[in-house]
C-alpha cells in the first residue's frame, strides 16, 4: 500500500496524482520494478474515483514510467534508467546547482536584473510619462484592436503605412532622403545596432564610438568581440582632427545632432569633415538621431544622411523618446543594397514588434496628434530645462557645473566627487541619474552626473538638486 500520497484541493486531482507519483519514481522512491498498487485499491486508499487512477497509470505508462505486466499487475518500468532518474541522496533531495560550461567572461558593466529602478525620476531618456496623451492613443488602439489583419503574422521589414509614416517624418522634420523601402522597423535603437554589428562586422573589424558616449551602442558594438576604439571630444562633440589618425574602421558610431551624453551638436562643416573622411577610409557611419525631436529654440541641424550626395550612413531613430519606451519601437533606414541583409539578419534575431503597436503609432503620426505631442512636450522639456539649469546655477554654485546646450531630455552635471558614489547616494534618496564616468571606455577624464529631467516634476527637480546640495557638499570633502 502506498501511504505517502498526499491529495488536497488545490490543484486538479489528477495532476496531483501525477505530480506526485513521477516525482517519486524520479527520486527513486519507488525504484525500477516495484509493483504499485492496482487502480481499484489506490483509489479506495485515496479516495479518489477509479478513473482518475487509470487515466493517471495510462499516461505515465505512456511516458515509460510505468509498465504493467499481464497477469501480475502494474510496475516502476526496468528501465527507468540513471539518465532519467539521477542519484539523490535522502528521501527529499536538494535542487543540485547545474554545472555550465566555461562562458566567455561578461563584459564590463553589470546588467540590473531587477526593472524596479528604471524608472525613477532623473532617469536618462524617460519621457515625462504622465504627459502623454494616453487617451488620444486608447482610442486609436480600440480601434485597431479588433482587426483580423493585425493578428497574423508580421512582415519582417515593418507595417508598411508605419514605414511610409516614418519615411515621411523623418523626410520633413530631420531631411532624411529615403523611401518607404528603406526603413526597417527595429526594436528600439538597440535591435537596430545589435542588426548593424551582425551585418557589418567580422572579427577583428575595428568601431569607432565617442568618448564618453553611449553604452547601448557600445554593448551591441561591442558583442562579437570587435575592438572598440574610443574617440574623445573636443567642444563636447566628436573630435574631427583625430580621425585622420585613427586608423581603419569599419564603423563610427555617432550622436551629431546631441552628442550623448555631453550635449554638443555638430556644425555644417564638421559634418562635412566626418562624411568625406568615410568616404575615404570606407568606414559606415551611424547615425543615431536620438532625441533630435527637442531643440528648443532654432531648428536642429538636419540629419547628416541627407546632407550628401552617397554619404555612408545608417541611419536610426526610436519611439522611445517621443513616445514611450516600453513600446520599443525604433526604425533603422539604410540604402536600398542593405535591406535585404538587414532582413536576413533580423529573420534570425527574431524580434518583430507587435503589428497592433506598429498600427497604432502609424495612425497616431498620420492623424497629426504625433506632431502635436512633439510640440507640447518640446515646450514642456523646455521649462524643466530652464528651471532645473536655473537651480542647479542658484544651489549648486561651486559644487556641480551643469553642461548645458538647448535641447533634449537630460542634463550634465560636472564636478569635483566620485560620480559612482553620488549617483548610488542619489539612487537611495530616489533618483535615478547615471555616473558620467560610466560612459567612458577608457579612463574616465571626468565626474559627473547624468541627469534625465524631463521624468521629474517640478516639486521633483526642487528637492533633488536641494538634496544634491548637502550630498555633493559631503562627497567633495572625502
Ligand atoms: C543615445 C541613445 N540612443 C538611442 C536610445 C534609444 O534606445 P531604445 O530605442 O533602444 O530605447 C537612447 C535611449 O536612452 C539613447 O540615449
Amino acid at each position: 500500500m502506498i501511504t505517502d500520497l498526499q491529495i488536497d484541493s488545490t490543484l486538479p486531482l489528477q495532476q496531483q496524482l501525477y505530480r506526485q507519483l513521477s516525482q517519486r519514481i524520479l527520486q527513486r522512491r519507488y525504484p525500477a520494478g516495484s509493483r504499485l498498487p492496482s487502480s481499484r485499491q489506490l483509489a479506495q486508499d485515496l479516495g479518489v474515483s477509479r478513473n482518475t487512477v487509470n487515466a493517471v497509470y495510462d499516461q505515465l505508462k505512456s511516458e515509460g514510467f510505468l509498465q504493467t505486466q499481464a497477469g501480475r499487475g502494474i510496475f516502476v518500468h526496468e528501465d527507468i534508467d540513471s539518465r532519467h532518474c539521477p542519484p539523490t541522496k535522502g528521501a527529499s533531495p536538494q535542487p543540485e546547482r547545474v554545472a555550465i560550461p566555461p562562458l566567455p567572461a561578461l563584459p564590463e558593466g553589470a546588467i540590473r536584473r531587477s526593472d524596479q529602478d528604471s524608472n525613477l525620476p532623473f532617469t536618462p531618456g524617460l519621457p515625462d510619462l504622465a504627459a502623454f496623451p494616453i487617451r488620444a492613443w486608447n482610442r486609436i488602439l480600440h480601434h485597431h484592436e479588433s482587426r483580423p489583419s493585425l493578428m497574423g503574422y508580421n512582415s519582417l521589414q515593418g507595417y508598411r503605412p508605419l514605414r511610409r509614416a516614418v519615411a515621411e517624418y523623418v523626410g520633413s522634420a530631420r531631411g532624411v532622403r529615403c523611401h518607404e523601402d528603406q526603413v526597417i522597423i527595429t526594436q528600439g535603437a538597440q535591435q537596430a545596432l545589435a542588426l548593424i554589428a551582425d551585418i557589418f562586422l567580422k572579427p577583428g573589424d575595428r568601431v569607432l564610438c565617442e568618448d564618453p558616449g553611449y553604452r547601448g551602442a557600445r554593448y551591441a558594438l561591442g558583442r562579437h568581440g570587435n575592438p572598440l576604439i574610443p574617440v574623445p571630444l573636443r567642444h563636447q562633440v566628436l573630435d574631427i582632427d583625430v580621425l585622420a589618425d585613427a586608423g581603419p574602421a569599419r564603423l563610427l558610431y555617432c550622436t551629431p545632432t546631441h552628442q550623448y551624453p555631453m550635449g554638443g551638436i555638430l556644425d555644417a562643416s564638421q559634418r562635412m569633415a566626418l562624411v568625406e573622411w568615410a568616404q575615404r577610409n570606407q568606414t559606415w557611419i551611424i547615425e543615431d538621431d536620438y532625441d533630435s525631436d527637442f531643440h528648443f529654440y532654432t531648428k536642429p541641424f538636419a540629419a547628416i544622411q541627407g546632407m550628401f550626395d552617397q554619404a555612408p550612413v545608417l541611419y536610426m531613430g526610436s519611439f522611445s523618446k517621443t513616445l514611450m519606451p516600453a513600446l520599443r519601437v525604433g526604425y533603422l533606414i539604410v540604402p536600398d543594397t542593405l535591406v535585404e541583409h538587414v532582413l536576413r539578419a533580423k529573420r534570425v534575431m527574431g524580434g518583430e514588434t507587435a503589428l497592433l503597436t506598429q498600427a497604432v503609432i502609424a495612425e497616431f503620426i498620420d492623424s497629426g496628434q504625433f506632431t502635436r505631442h512633439l510640440r507640447r512636450m518640446r515646450q514642456n522639456y523646455r521649462e524643466k530645462w530652464e528651471q532645473f539649469q536655473g537651480l542647479v546655477i542658484d544651489q549648486l554654485s561651486g559644487l556641480a557645473a551643469p553642461i548645458a546646450e538647448s535641447a533634449g531630455m537630460h542634463l550634465v552635471l560636472t564636478g569635483d566627487w566620485p560620480d559612482r558614489d553620488c549617483n548610488h547616494w542619489l539612487w537611495q534618496q530616489g533618483y535615478g541619474s547615471t555616473p558620467l564616468s560610466a560612459h567612458y571606455l577608457g579612463p574616465a577624464q571626468q565626474q559627473g552626473l547624468v541627469m534625465g529631467f524631463a521624468s521629474a516634476s517640478d516639486q521633483q527637480l526642487r528637492d533633488c538638486v536641494a538634496a544634491l546640495a548637502i550630498g555633493l557638499a559631503r562627497a567633495g570633502k572625502r
